[in-house]
């Protein structure tokens, strides 16, 4: 399977990696890995069902036993349609408690690996590039300043009919980027052989274009 490429494409909250990931792969055709939807998964079902976020004991089942679909850009769990759930803000807060369990972690390695399917794989995440595909042909850490990210997150939340103040957003943002850098299992850091991309004033067809241009040149 190694012979099929991946693009990784890593980097905090809201930083726009998911739009330039989903370009990417939509601009060569491959298939798109949004990792932060598994997490996200495991603490919906978690919330769901009553599991504390912080026993990773009652977590690790749920993440192995994950019934989950991902199609046309919908997501479903046990055959219920939670592609707009899974964005709250309770549900981003809880993937990054559920995130920092190394069992719960290891429960989704598979299952993330198993999308790594001819013709290739643009996958999304804190962690594709140091831990799940450490071979992958290219790595991107893509950053933003927190105010951009939070002004971000502000937009798409907007479009979907929320509002939010933006302060609290920023606290989030901050919270949640502590959290995943600090975590002992898989911390939030670019591998030694990313590119770091900074797309604070960039847009996100700009950004995209820089990936294209990458592997470009790593495909010959
Ligand atoms: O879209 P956003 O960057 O806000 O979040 P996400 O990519 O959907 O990820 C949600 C949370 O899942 C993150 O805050 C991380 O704690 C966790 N996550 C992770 O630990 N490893 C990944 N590969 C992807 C997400």
């Amino acid at each position: 399977m190694s012979a099929v490429p991946v693009i990784a494409i890593d980097g905090p909250a809201a930083s726009g990696k998911g739009t330039v990931a989903a370009a990417v792969a939509r601009a060569l055709g491959f298939h798109l890995l949004d990792s932060g939807a598994l997490y996200r998964l495991v603490a919906l079902a978690a919330m769901r069902s009553g599991v504390p976020l912080d026993t990773e004991a009652g977590l690790v089942p749920l993440a192995a036993g994950l019934d989950a679909r991902f199609e046309s850009g919908r997501v479903q769990l046990h055959g219920d349609d939670v592609t707009a759930a899974i964005r709250d803000e309770p549900v981003s807060e809880g993937a990054s408690r559920v995130a920092v369990h190394a069992g719960v972690r290891k429960a989704l390695l598979a299952r993330q690996r198993a999308f790594r399917q001819p013709p290739g794989l643009v996958a999304d995440g804190r962690d594709m590039g140091t831990v799940v595909f450490p071979d992958a042909r290219v790595k991107v850490f893509v950053t933003a300043s927190a105010e951009a990210r939070a002004l971000r997150r502000q937009r798409q939340l907007a479009e979907r009919g929320q509002e939010a103040d933006l302060g609290e957003l920023l606290d989030e943002i901050r919270a949640r980027d502590a959290r995943d850098s600090r975590r002992a299992v898989a911390p939030l850091e670019p591998a030694p052989d990313a590119v770091t991309l900074d797309t604070t004033d960039l847009t996100a067809e700009a950004a995209a274009a820089f990936v294209l241009d990458r592997y470009a040149r790593r495909a010959g």
